[in-house]
C-alpha cells in the first residue's frame, strides 16, 4: 500500500536531521559541519548537496515517522545499516576545490582528505566527538556509455544533469546545503512521488543496459523497502535479462551484488525474487532457488540474527553460498563458481564444507549420540572446521529429534568444549622432570579430556594427576 500523507515534505526539519545524526552517535557538531560546508561552497560560488541513499533513507523514514509517530522503533528497525555514516555529496562546481577549502578551514575535525584530480572527486574523513564521519564529494557530472557494461565517459554538469546518470528516481533526490535553503529537497525526477507511491522506476529506457548491476539493485531496493518495480521498469528489466545483459557483467561484480543482497535482513526473499525474474538462470543456467534453499537460508538468517555478536569472526555469506549450491552436481557447482570468479579460498572452504557434511551425516546416523561422554563428543568433532560444523547445523531439519540432538552437541562443542584448555603447560611438565617430546602433547590432551568430563578442576588437581600417572615410570595409561 502506498503511503498516505497529509503534507508533502519540502524540506527535512533540522530537528529530525539532528535526531538522525544523534542516532548514529554524532552530536550537534555534525550539523555545524554540514552547515559550514554549505557556507564554504557558497563563498566559492558553488552549491553543495547531500545526495544518494542517505537522502532516500531520510525521506522514507521521515514519511514513516509522520505516519507512525513511533520514531524510536523506526530508527532502531530501519536506520543504522552500519554504525558509521558515509554520506555522498554532489558539488555544483568543483569538488576538489571544496575539499581543499575544507582542509584549510575545518582543520580541527579533519582526519584525512584524499583528492582525485582526474575524476574531480574527494573523500573527506572527519572525527566528531570521537566518531568518524566520511563524506564522498563528487563534482556534478554526466556520464555517457559507449557500449554496454563498459566504463562511462564523464563530463561536468549541474545537479539536474548529474542525477540523470543515476539508477532509480528514489535515488535522485538531493538535499541542499546552501545557507538560504538549508535542507530543502531538490527533486528533479519525481523521486519523492515514487517514494510516496512506493515505486521503483528507472530514469531512462537504457538504464539496465548501460549498467546491468542495476538489475540486482532493483531487487535489493524493491524488497528492502517493500516497494514494487513499476510496470515499464519491470518490462525493461525482464527485457535486459532475456537479451543477455547479465552475461556482460564480470563474475566479480555479480558477486559484489550478491554479497550486498546477502547482507540484507532476509536474503531468502531477495533470492526468491531473483529466481522469479530469471536472474539466477541468467547468471548460470544451473543456478536455482527452490524450497530447500529457502529453508536453509531462513535457518541461516535466524541463526545470525540471534547469534551475530558471538560469531563476529564468521562471514554468513559463506553459509548462504554453501546453502545455495548444496545438492547440485559437482560439475555444475564448479561452473557456477568459475562464472562468479569466487576465488580459490572460498572455493576450498565450500568443498570442505560439503565433504565434512557427509562425514557428519555418517556420525549422526551411526553413533548413539545421547550416550556419548563429553570427551567423546570432543574427540569426534575436533577434526572439523567451525564453518563445516555450523553449516551442518544450519542444514538440519529441526523437526527431527535426532537432528536436534546433534545440533545441541555441536553447539556445546563449539561454544564450550572446544574452548576448554588445561591450566598446566609445558613448563609445568618440565618442572615435574618429564622428558620433553611428543609425550607432552599426549599428557596435555589427557588432562584436557578429563577436564572436559569434569574430573579435573584446579591446577593442583591437574599437577597431581600428571605426577601420579606420568612421572617415575612415565606410564601413559594412568587413571585419576
Ligand atoms: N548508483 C547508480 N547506479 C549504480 C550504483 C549506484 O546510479 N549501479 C547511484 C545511486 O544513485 C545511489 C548512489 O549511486 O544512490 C550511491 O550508491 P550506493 O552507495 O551503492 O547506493 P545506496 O543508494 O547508498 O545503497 P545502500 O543503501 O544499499 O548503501
Amino acid at each position: 500500500m502506498a503511503y498516505t500523507y497529509k503534507r508533502r515534505i519540502e524540506n527535512i526539519e533540522i530537528s529530525f536531521f539532528t535526531d538522525v545524526l544523534k542516532e548514529y552517535g554524532y552530536n550537534i557538531r555534525a550539523l555545524d559541519l554540514f552547515k559550514k560546508i554549505g557556507e564554504l561552497s557558497k563563498k566559492s560560488g558553488f552549491k553543495a548537496f547531500i545526495v544518494g541513499g542517505f537522502v532516500r533513507d531520510l525521506i522514507i523514514y521521515d514519511i514513516k515517522r509522520q505516519k507512525n509517530r513511533n520514531i524510536n522503533n523506526i530508527m532502531n528497525g530501519l536506520y543504522k545499516k552500519d554504525n558509521v555514516l558515509d554520506i555522498d555529496f554532489s558539488i555544483e562546481g568543483d569538488a576538489t576545490i571544496i575539499a581543499g577549502i575544507i582542509k584549510n578551514e575545518i582543520k580541527k575535525n579533519v582526519v584525512s582528505i584524499k583528492i582525485h584530480k582526474r575524476f574531480k572527486t574527494a573523500k573527506a574523513v572527519f572525527s566528531l566527538n570521537g566518531r568518524l564521519l566520511t563524506i564522498d564529494l563528487a563534482t556534478a557530472r554526466i556520464e555517457t556509455y559507449t557500449c554496454p557494461g563498459a566504463l562511462p565517459k564523464v563530463s561536468f554538469a549541474d545537479l539536474r544533469s548529474d542525477i540523470s546518470r543515476r539508477d532509480f528516481t528514489i535515488n535522485t533526490i538531493a538535499l541542499s546545503l546552501d545557507p538560504g535553503e538549508f535542507l530543502s529537497i531538490k527533486d528533479h525526477s519525481c523521486g519523492l512521488n515514487d517514494i510516496y507511491e512506493k515505486k521503483l522506476r528507472i530514469l531512462h529506457p537504457l538504464s539496465f543496459i548501460d549498467d546491468p548491476t542495476r538489475i540486482f539493485r532493483a531487487v535489493r531496493f524493491e524488497k528492502r523497502f517493500g516497494f514494487t518495480i513499476e510496470p515499464e521498469t519491470k518490462r525493461l528489466l525482464l527485457q535486459a535479462v532475456s537479451d543477455g545483459a547479465i552475461s556482460s557483467v564480470s563474475g566479480k561484480r555479480i558477486m559484489t551484488e550478491l554479497k550486498l543482497i546477502l547482507k540484507e535482513k532476509k536474503p531468502a526473499v531477495y533470492f526468491e525474487r531473483l529466481e522469479e525474474l530469471g536472474i539466477l538462470k541468467a547468471i548460470s543456467a544451473e543456478l536455482r532457488f527452490d524450497e530447500e534453499n529457502k529453508r536453509v537460508f531462513k535457518n541461516i538468517s535466524s541463526f545470525f540474527k540471534i547469534n551475530k555478536d558471538f560469531y563476529l569472526d564468521i562471514d554468513p555469506a559463506v553459509f548462504y553460498m554453501a546453502g545455495l549450491l548444496f545438492g547440485l552436481p559437482v560439475s555444475n557447482i564448479g561452473r557456477i563458481l568459475k562464472r562468479l570468479n569466487i576465488g580459490e579460498n572460498i572455493e576450498k572452504r565450500l568443498n570442505l564444507i560439503y565433504s565434512d557434511y557427509n562425514s557428519l551425516l555418517l556420525i549422526k546416523n551411526s553413533k548413539n549420540l545421547q550416550k556419548m561422554k563429553k570427551s567423546e563428543v570432543y574427540s569426534t568433532l575436533k577434526r572439523f572446521d567451525k564453518y563445516s560444523l555450523l553449516f551442518f547445523v544450519l542444514k538440519l531439519f529441526l523437526d527431527n529429534p535426532e537432528d536436534r540432538i546433534i545440533k545441541r552437541l555441536i553447539m556445546i562443542y563449539i561454544n564450550k568444549l572446544s574452548k576448554i584448555l588445561p591450566l598446566i603447560g609445558g613448563s609445568d611438565l618440565k618442572s615435574l622432570k618429564i622428558a620433553e617430546g611428543p609425550l607432552y602433547g599426549e599428557i596435555l590432551n589427557r588432562v584436557k579430556l578429563l577436564k572436559i568430563d569434569g574430573k579435573l578442576k584446579t591446577k593442583k588437581e591437574e599437577l597431581f594427576y600428571v605426577k601420579n600417572n606420568f612421572t617415575g615410570s612415565a606410564s601413559v595409561t594412568g587413571h585419576i
